[in-house]
């Protein structure tokens, strides 16, 4: 496989996306030990401390329409919470669209960016930032409050080697179950995963702040959420609040 570790980095978004116009294959993979300027969504800054955690990006070239992409961040989501089962035993909780919650306090950010023209998809950079053996004081104090880590919730050292390659054979199984199959059978276990669904939420997006009933997720990965008044709404990007 096609594998990339650096020491540091700004950002393993930004090493990827150059590979990939590099004409890098699917499945590339760039990891590195600490960035300097990680991003999260939103353009927000993602801590990335030292050694501590994995901050990957996977370049995938899916033969899908632009429009099948959004889904590739909640098949990654599943792909790593499959992965975090599988090495720790612990049980985390996904909450739409891409973060993965140890009670209640984030542990894994999820963020797809696309190379697109013309002829469609390029290439899907999927960057995953986890949080593996940090303890409280290695976060920053903003983040303090909101953020945990695999070894804070499980007592344990956890191997970061083991973990990086349970996460891609998950992430390969379920973006090839995708390809070939559809969304149907993700969209289940992405819903029995979630901690949304089901839930009274609040949707804060750009221009309004909706209130209601998480109902579901469509096909397309949209977010379905019933206001008091008995209309459905489609949430196609929030900040979600529970
Ligand atoms: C979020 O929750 O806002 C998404 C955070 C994504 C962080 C990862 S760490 C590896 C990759 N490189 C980055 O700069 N960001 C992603």
């Amino acid at each position: 496989q096609n594998m990339h570790f650096l020491e540091s980095c700004p950002s393993t978004q930004i090493a990827a996306h150059q590979l990939a116009q590099e004409d890098a294959p699917d499945g590339t993979v760039v990891l590195t030990e600490e960035q300097t300027a990680g991003r999260g969504r939103m353009a927000r800054r993602w801590h990335s401390a030292a050694n501590k955690g994995i901050w990957m990006s996977v370049i995938l070239r899916p033969d899908v329409p632009p429009q099948k992409a959004p889904q590739f961040t909640l098949v990654t989501a599943v792909a790593v919470v499959r992965a975090i089962e599988q090495v720790t035993g612990l049980k985390p909780e996904i909450k739409w669209p891409n973060d993965i919650l140890l009670n209640g306090k984030k542990c894994t950010g999820i963020l797809t960016e696309l190379q697109s023209d013309a002829d469609g998809i390029q290439a899907l950079i999927i960057g995953i930032g986890l949080n593996v053996n940090q303890l409280r004081e290695d976060f920053d104090p903003e983040v303090q409050d909101i953020a945990t880590s695999l070894k804070m919730e499980s007592g344990d050292d956890v191997d970061r080697k083991q973990l990086v390659s349970s996460i891609l054979y998950f992430l390969e199984q379920y973006s090839d179950l995708y390809i070939a199959e559809g969304f149907g059978m993700l969209k289940l276990m992405w819903e029995s995963y979630s901690s949304t669904i089901g839930r009274p939420v609040r949707a804060r997006m750009a221009k309004e702040t909706l209130e209601g009933m998480a109902e579901g997720i469509t096909e397309d990965g949209v977010l379905q959420l019933r206001t008091p008044d008995g209309k459905l709404h489609g949430i196609y990007s929030a900040d979600i609040e529970m």
